[in-house]
């Protein structure tokens, strides 16, 4: 009986073990590889910008708030969504996004498509207290935005990062950066970034 017999691989647990990391990891490696090379993937839809200032602030606080956990930035490629939302997600929009926020979980309505579709008016109001707009509202009260000063302070740091990470932000606007910020505040921040979500594809087709 050779080494490699299915009986040596089957009564020894820490070969077989190794066996099955080695076999599953060769089927990840095929099906992920490519997508990391494939240019529908890779490459930005036309007219994609990387975040101002004032929107990549934005969008750290809605990483900071949780609000990914009742709302998901991805429309699906189904008829129902698309009539509710606008047009399907493609990945080419997500290029600049370190990390996404596609998620799953849909308390709340998906945001993918949410730039434009309200003033910023309203998107303040909603922000301080959802239920003055939408009476049967169970999002939460956000109104310490209102009064916080936008973090100019760590904004070039988080910008370097995302260059670092392919972000083509020039070395001029990552210098010009904290002055963007200035008098400026953290829902100030939160409705730019939430009036981008979504435009370039509108904005195109
Ligand atoms: C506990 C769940 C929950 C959290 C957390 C939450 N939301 Fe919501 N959100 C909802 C629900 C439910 C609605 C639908 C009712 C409404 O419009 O208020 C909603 C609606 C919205 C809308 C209107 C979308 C549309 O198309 O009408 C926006 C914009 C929004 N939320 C932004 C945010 C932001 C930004 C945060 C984080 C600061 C956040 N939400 C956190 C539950 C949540």
């Amino acid at each position: 009986m050779s080494f490699f017999s299915h009986k040596t691989l089957e009564t020894k647990l820490p070969l077989l073990i190794i066996a099955i990391v080695i076999a599953v990891s060769i089927g990840g490696l095929v099906l992920n590889l490519p997508i990391f090379f494939q240019e529908s993937t890779t490459k930005p839809v036309a007219g994609l910008k990387p975040y101002t200032p004032l929107q990549l602030e934005g969008r750290d606080i809605y990483i900071r708030e949780g609000c990914y956990n009742c709302h998901s930035q991805m429309v699906r490629p189904f008829r129902s969504e698309n009539e509710r939302y606008g047009h399907y997600s493609v990945a080419g929009e997500f290029v600049y996004d370190h990390p996404f926020q596609w998620g799953s979980r849909r308390t709340g309505p998906d945001l993918a498509r949410l730039g434009g579709r309200y003033s910023d008016e309203w998107h303040r109001v909603h922000l301080r207290k959802p239920r003055d707009v939408v009476p049967d509202s169970n999002m939460p009260n956000y109104p310490w935005l209102e009064k916080a000063p936008a973090n100019a302070g760590t904004i070039t740091a988080r910008m370097r990062a995302l260059q670092i990470m392919g972000v083509p932000y020039t070395d001029a606007e990552i210098t010009a950066a904290p002055g963007q910020l200035q008098s400026k505040t953290e829902e100030d921040a939160l409705v730019a970034y939430m009036q981008y979500l979504g435009t370039t594809l509108k904005r195109v087709r």
